[in-house]
């Protein structure tokens, strides 16, 4: 259907000269413009778009007209998440998809680093390619693919590659881009700025990453136009982001929960309208065990924000950031028909979900189907290790090592290896390229508490290698060839046995199981990780991190530490 006989359909059908599709009555709507609830009102939907919004219930009707009373209960825009991670969540498109739907998010604005990280172009491409056609809306926004230093960017594309994608209308922007990247002098540098400036003059937005950045570094980094961020924990830094103009997604999933750090900032009068709640991405545990985005709203609701603001974050803020506030965000004529039926305001539990006039879900079932998503082979056979060699590590005087002053923070710290309590708490750490240089570094990881055999990963964050760390150089090597067997997840061995393990063959990094089946290998791998020593919650997310320059402070490559503060490469030798 063009785009004119769309509007004039609409038209019509609010003067009544021909009969909606569905109208649903009696309703206690939101209305996330004015942020008012109102009671009787009435919603006329044609050709899966709001024609009418209002008191009127004289509406025309024929025999497919379908006559949805919402008596006694709320009405909400479908929720719109604005920042995630279908990838990084471990499991298939499909699955999430099918996990989403009964949630009440109709629409998702997801990052596209992680493929693309492991197989450059073909990652972007296989994946929009996956988004389109699917029950729920999608837009993307485009990874700039920071990497710690130059080598762990191979795979990401030169920026002309890169422009059809950008054009693409279901590209909103360029993705998360860490600010220390963006003010990096080498070429490095050079190649996200002139993405940043090209995104720019197409009209698209730039997501932020100001994690640690405060007063003229922040104002600096907000020069280049970027106009979101994520990554506030504390009331003091969502305040200054707002006030330099940024539209701030607090962050409430798997990664961390902001929610009770930022808490503050609801009793300030100042205007919300620049407030959003995201996910950032929901493990299959969080994604099983609590919710969605729904669990987001749900936390928020709890904690005692008003209603009509918590809706306002995950629907109309949203819209407007994204300037999509013409098609989603609320329910007034000529918007999509995304609908979410809630027993009341304050008790964010879908009964029925629409999405472009479509029921998509109600009373407990799901009437959608995610469309099978294609990727080559050659994404599933992505871990290309040929030759490696587990260099020996120093025994005797001091050594430069990474050592976890958090879950995911982490510090440089020079240790003596003649001072037998500290030497009994490091072990190896070794990052591997996984692209078919067989270059490796080895390393100490102080902090990480594993008392026996080794744990690997090749889900790394920003980086194609693949982290081992481990206590004794068999179990490593097991690890290794097991994760190459697997085509990549996580595993964990002492000496020749696999004790636990997560295969994600989909570029090392997505499993194609059940969601439920996910879940449990990652918990068992988790447990049995703890159970030998490891104190940190979600240790498997820990290891992730150990390549990324999203968190300070000394992070591991393939060709030695580096420093994320100045980016040098460091060895082994203080
Ligand atoms: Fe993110």
């Amino acid at each position: 259907m063009d785009e004119l006989e769309r509007r004039l359909n609409l038209s019509r059908a609010a003067l009544g000269e021909i009969p909606p599709d569905s109208v649903i009555t009696n309703a206690h709507s939101f209305n996330a413009l004015t942020g008012e609830f109102i009671k009787g009102q009435t919603i006329w939907i044609k050709d899966g778009r709001v024609a009418y919004a209002g008191s009127d219930h004289n509406f025309v009707k024929d025999h497919q007209t379908q006559v949805i009373d919402a008596e006694g209960m709320a009405l909400l825009p479908g929720l719109i998440d604005g920042h995630t991670h279908t990838v990084s969540n471990r499991c298939g498109f499909e699955e999430f998809i099918k996990h989403v739907i009964p949630t009440g998010v109709t629409t998702l604005v997801t990052e596209t680093i992680e493929l693309a990280t492991v197989v450059g172009r073909d990652g972007f491409e296989y994946l929009v390619k996956g988004l389109e056609g699917q029950p729920l809306r999608f837009y993307y926004t485009l990874a700039p693919l920071c990497g710690l230093t130059l080598e762990e960017e191979v795979n990401a594309p030169a920026n002309e590659e890169l422009l059809p994608f950008l054009k693409n209308k279901k590209c909103v922007g360029i993705g998360e881009i860490y600010w220390g990247n963006l003010f990096l002098e080498n070429e490095q540098g050079e190649r996200v700025r002139e993405l940043v400036a090209i995104a720019l003059e197409m009209g698209k937005l730039i997501e932020g990453h100001t994690a640690g950045a405060s007063g003229r570094k922040l104002q600096a980094y907000t020069d280049f136009g970027i106009s979101s961020c994520h990554e506030p924990i504390t009331e003091e830094e969502v305040l200054e982001r707002l006030r330099l103009g940024y539209w701030v997604m607090i962050r409430e999933g798997s990664i961390r929960k902001e929610l009770p750090g930022v808490a503050g900032i609801f009793k300030k009068e100042i205007d919300f309208r620049r407030l959003i709640l995201s996910t950032d991405g929901v493990d299959p545990e969080g994604f099983l065990e609590e919710g969605y985005l729904d669990a987001s709203l749900r936390s928020a609701l709890k904690m005692g924000v008003p209603p009509q603001l918590a809706y306002q974050m995950v629907t109309i803020n949203v819209a407007e950031h994204f300037r999509l506030d013409h098609l989603i965000g609320s329910l007034s004529p000529g918007k999509a028909a995304d609908i979410v039926i809630v027993p009341s305001p304050g008790d964010y539990s879908p009964q029925m979900v629409m999405c472009d006039g479509k029921i998509i879900f109600k009373d407990g079932k799901s009437f959608v189907k995610p469309r099978k998503v294609f990727f080559p082979e050659s994404m599933f056979h992505t871990v290309n290790i040929q030759n490696h060699n587990l260099s020996p590590l120093p025994t005797h005087g001091k050594a430069r090592a990474i050592e976890l002053v958090s879950r995911l923070v982490t510090r440089e710290n020079i240790i003596d290896l003649d001072h037998a309590e500290e030497a009994g708490e490091v072990m190896m750490i070794l990052a591997l390229d996984r692209c078919g240089s067989g270059q490796g570094f080895m390393g100490f990881l102080k902090g990480f508490g594993l008392r026996r055999g080794a744990y690997g990963t090749t889900m790394s964050w920003d980086t194609p290698d693949m982290i081992v760390v481990g206590c004794d150089t068999p179990s490593m090597k097991t690890v290794i060839e097991r994760l190459k067997e697997n085509g990549g997840g996580g595993v964990y061995a002492i000496g020749d046995e696999v004790i636990s393990e997560f295969p994600a063959p989909l570029c090392g990094l997505s499993s194609l199981k059940p969601m439920e089946k996910i879940r449990d290998e990652i918990k068992r791998l988790e447990a049995s990780l703890r159970e030998n020593g490891v104190p940190w919650e979600k240790p498997v997310l820990t290891v992730d991190t150990l390549g990324s320059p999203a968190i300070p402070h000394l992070r591991i490559t393939h060709h030695g530490y580096v420093r994320l503060k100045d980016r040098k490469i460091l060895s082994i030798e203080p």
